[in-house]
């Protein structure tokens, strides 16, 4: 497929849309209640204006952007995203090799349907996002895991305490464990490029399961238990973070504060970084917007990496994340529509497309140098 009227990230969604089957579809766009909290993402990013200064010579510019060290080629990330697989055939290795090709970063997901080691081995994948049990046995067991197949950042998940109430799910028969129904029956034929592509496909080489939860390894997507596993996360707390600083020799991220007091508290605890996140609205419904609350994280982190995601879907987007003292910004769902509209090209074509709007929006900006961004290029509009 020519992927050349793709020509914004939004334009991957409505074809993804007629290609995958309502559950699928519906599981990776959709949110918690109200969809309010997704909503608010991309709110509190429209409520921003740029503020360009001009006559600057940016000849020289470049969207190059370094973090913990290693310098990526756009200062955007594939965030984690759990049944890749079912985007587009092996969706989690497509989305860790299209990133490595592209020099940029991708966080391999705790409910990936693929083994972390083989993400790290032939995708190149150097992050991992993991969900841990308030259980400092499985805990121990996992982090060994993850050390072991040479993960350099661990990503620890902190807003699933609990499964949420992800009504659209329900509504498209998207139930965990799945049960085959009718409907499912239904929706594969009347899906047949994904049914006889990616899914065919991926049943050819083993029914999809769960290959990275810490207390087991494998229990299928039909599995009761794997499904209560992720969801019941409610027994961990801070004094689990203390272990797992002390037992991972990598860098450490928190993913899903919000807070700025977390911010305060997880410096103070030794991580490396603070990812500021709403799950992308499918957590906590109406929490707030990570945008809405970026300066008082980052002056609350003084120094230690700040993250966000949530909602980012242009150059533009990025570039006022930045100018806020973000230091790295992660896009989810428009990656998965990309895999599942091209695989692996689909992937890169969407990393192209955001770099290009960076570049081209540096250039208006003023700036040749992503560090040269400061407060000053934003202002709050209306
Ligand atoms: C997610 N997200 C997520 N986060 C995480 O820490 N572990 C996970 O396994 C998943 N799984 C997952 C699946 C799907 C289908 C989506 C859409 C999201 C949340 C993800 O990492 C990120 O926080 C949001 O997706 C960012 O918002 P946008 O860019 O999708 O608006």
């Amino acid at each position: 497929r020519s992927l050349r009227r793709f020509l914004a990230l939004e334009d991957f969604e409505p074809v993804a849309r007629r290609h995958l089957p309502r559950q699928i579809y519906g599981y990776y766009a959709g949110a918690a209640e109200t969809n309010a909290a997704h909503a608010g993402n991309s709110r509190a990013l429209a409520a921003l204006g740029l503020v360009p200064r001009v006559l600057v010579d940016t000849r020289a510019r470049s969207t190059r952007h370094a973090l913990f060290g290693h310098a990526y080629s756009l200062p955007v990330g594939i965030a984690p995203m759990g049944l890749s697989g079912l985007a587009t055939f092996e969706g989690d290795l497509a989305l860790a090799k299209a990133a490595a090709v592209e020099g940029a970063l991708m966080v391999a997901s705790a409910t990936s349907l693929m083994p972390l080691e083989r993400l790290a081995e032939e995708g190149k994948a150097c992050w991992f996002q993991t969900y841990l049990p308030g259980e400092p046995e499985r805990i121990r067991r996992m982090v060994a895991r993850v050390a072991a197949a040479g993960y350099e950042t661990l990503v620890l998940t902190a807003d699933v305490p609990v499964a949420a109430n992800r009504e659209n799910n329900a509504r498209t028969g998207f139930s965990a464990p799945l049960k085959p129904s009718l409907r499912l029956f239904w929706d594969g034929i009347t899906h047949p490029s994904w049914s006889l592509g990616t899914f065919a496909r991926t049943l050819a080489s083993g029914m999809p399961r769960f290959e990275n939860m810490d207390a087991f390894r494998g229990p299928t997507l039909l599995s009761r238990n794997a499904v209560r596993d992720i969801g019941a996360r409610d027994g961990l707390d801070w004094s689990h973070l203390d272990l797992i600083r002390q037992l991972w020799p990598g860098r450490l991220v928190v993913k899903g504060i919000l807070a700025p007091e977390d911010v305060t508290i997880a410096r103070e605890r030794g991580v490396d970084g603070v990812w500021i996140s709403n799950h992308g609205g499918r957590q906590l419904d109406t929490a707030i917007a990570p945008m809405s609350v970026l300066r008082e994280a980052v002056s609350a982190a003084g120094g230690m990496a700040v993250l966000i995601d949530g909602g980012f879907r242009r150059g533009t987007d990025v570039l006022k994340a930045l100018a806020l003292g973000a230091d790295f910004v992660f896009v989810g769902r428009p990656f998965l529509f990309a895999a599942a509209v091209g695989g692996e090209r689909g992937i890169r074509h969407a990393f192209g497309l955001l770099q290009a709007e960076i570049a081209r929006n540096m250039a208006m900006l003023g700036v040749s140098r992503l560090d040269e961004l400061q407060p000053m290029h934003v202002r709050a509009v209306g």
